[in-house]
């Protein structure tokens, strides 16, 4: 059986690549949603039901486990996903957000009150991230930036755009004083010396603490490690194959990859 990665769009190759590093003997499928992207200013109900489609076809593609490498799936449909619809439909399977092991990574060095979340427009207003640093640590506080503007500049190489934008979001975090910075969006990554170049805390980039996490998580459950395919295979499957995409899916990949476009 394979490991799943589901994002919404092509951003999620970025920490795929970077889990595929760190296990690389594993069987993967990559499954970007391009016909629907952005989930990033969607409803919540719209994102869980996108959501739903997802794990649906990826499950049948025989996932055993599948990541939601994109925060806003994480944000607005981790919980229910877990609660409603794998015990309805695949008990024995799993999903896994980015969002818990990110908040756990914030609090690992040093004591920590005040973060920063830089994400997108539904990612802060689900306030999920507040809600798991509060689980881990009731007297942090997190200031939450959204930052819609970064994900089309960064997808259309708008690079050189980017100095006063990022100056803008990240002022206010800045200023509230924080002492971590997370970068709660799968595109962020891509621009994290950018960001680090800014700011003078610790940055939390997921394609540094996904990886980790997986392979711990997968050392502690091998019930599930040992269904997982150990063939080395990868498919990357989107569904709209618009032309630029497959330029794009390389650059957020880092290297060559090929796209299939496919129905959910
Ligand atoms: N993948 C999304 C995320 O990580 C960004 C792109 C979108 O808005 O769909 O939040």
């Amino acid at each position: 059986m394979r490991i799943g990665v589901f994002d919404s769009g092509l951003g999620g190759l970025a920490v795929t690549q970077a889990i595929i590093r760190r296990l690389p003997e594993y069987d993967y499928l990559y499954l970007g949603d391009t016909k629907r992207v952005p989930y990033g200013n969607r409803s919540q109900e719209t994102i869980h039901e996108f959501v739903s489609e997802a794990l649906t076809y990826l499950f049948a593609q025989d996932c055993q486990i599948v990541i939601l490498a994109c925060n806003t799936a994480s944000a607005e449909a981790l919980r229910r996903s877990q609660q409603e619809y794998l015990p309805a439909y695949y008990p024995d399977r799993r999903v896994l957000g980015v969002l818990i092991p990110t908040v756990e990574a914030a609090f690992e060095s040093g004591s920590v009150e005040r973060i920063g979340l830089l994400a997108t427009t539904s990612t802060v207003q689900s306030g999920a991230y507040s809600r798991e640093a509060s689980r881990l640590n009731q007297t942090a506080t997190v200031f939450a930036q959204p930052a819609p503007l970064l994900v089309p500049l960064i997808e259309n190489a708008g690079q050189k755009y980017l100095g006063p934008i990022l100056d803008d979001y990240l002022a206010p975090l800045i200023d509230a004083g924080v002492d971590r910075l997370i970068l709660g969006c799968t595109h962020y990554s891509l621009v994290k010396v950018e960001i680090r170049r800014r700011v003078s805390v610790p940055v939390l980039s997921q394609d540094e603490i996904v990886p980790e996490k997986l392979a711990n998580y997968l050392v502690r459950h091998p019930e599930i490690e040992g269904k997982l395919g150990k063939g080395a295979r990868r498919d990357y499957q989107v569904t709209d194959l618009a032309p630029g995409y497959a330029d794009l899916a390389c650059a957020m990949a880092g290297e060559t990859i090929r796209l299939e476009r496919v129905n959910l």
